[in-house]
């Protein structure tokens, strides 16, 4: 059993592992290639995820339509990772506040 939660904060792979930094996977810096188990959000080795490319189409699909429509603020700046779920979250309660961004017209009426 291996836990992305620490994994994923090891400062000899991420520089600054706790600082949100998504340039950290840019091509240039790629910090999450330095081995095959740098990142480990999808597994590894044998057993790694066959869907790691669908559901990163899918994540890719749901925050175009969301960002493109809503825009999104979080209602308190702190808030504290849960650790008591697989997948961790942030502790609930962790409210957004959304507001849209603009009235749909044509095809995007269907989304109302
Ligand atoms: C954000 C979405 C997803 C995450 C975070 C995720 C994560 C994972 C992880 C961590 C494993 C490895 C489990 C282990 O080590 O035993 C795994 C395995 C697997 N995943 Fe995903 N997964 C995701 C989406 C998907 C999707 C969309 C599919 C299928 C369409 C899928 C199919 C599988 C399968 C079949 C395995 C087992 C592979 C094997 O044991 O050889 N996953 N996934």
């Amino acid at each position: 059993m291996v836990s992305p939660a620490v994994s994923h904060r090891l400062p000899d792979c991420f520089h600054f592992p706790n600082r949100y930094d998504p340039d950290r996977f840019t091509p240039e810096r790629a910090e999450d290639r330095k081995s095959p188990y740098t990142l480990i959000g999808f597994g590894g080795g044998r057993h790694r995820c066959i869907g790691q490319a669908f559901a990163y189409q899918q994540v890719k699909v749901i925050w175009t339509v969301l960002l493109r429509q809503f825009e999104l603020e979080l209602v308190h700046q702190n808030y504290e990772p849960d650790y008591s779920t697989f997948v961790v979250g942030p502790r609930q309660p962790c409210l957004i506040r959304y507001r849209r961004k603009y009235k749909p017209t044509g095809l995007l009426r269907s989304y109302k």
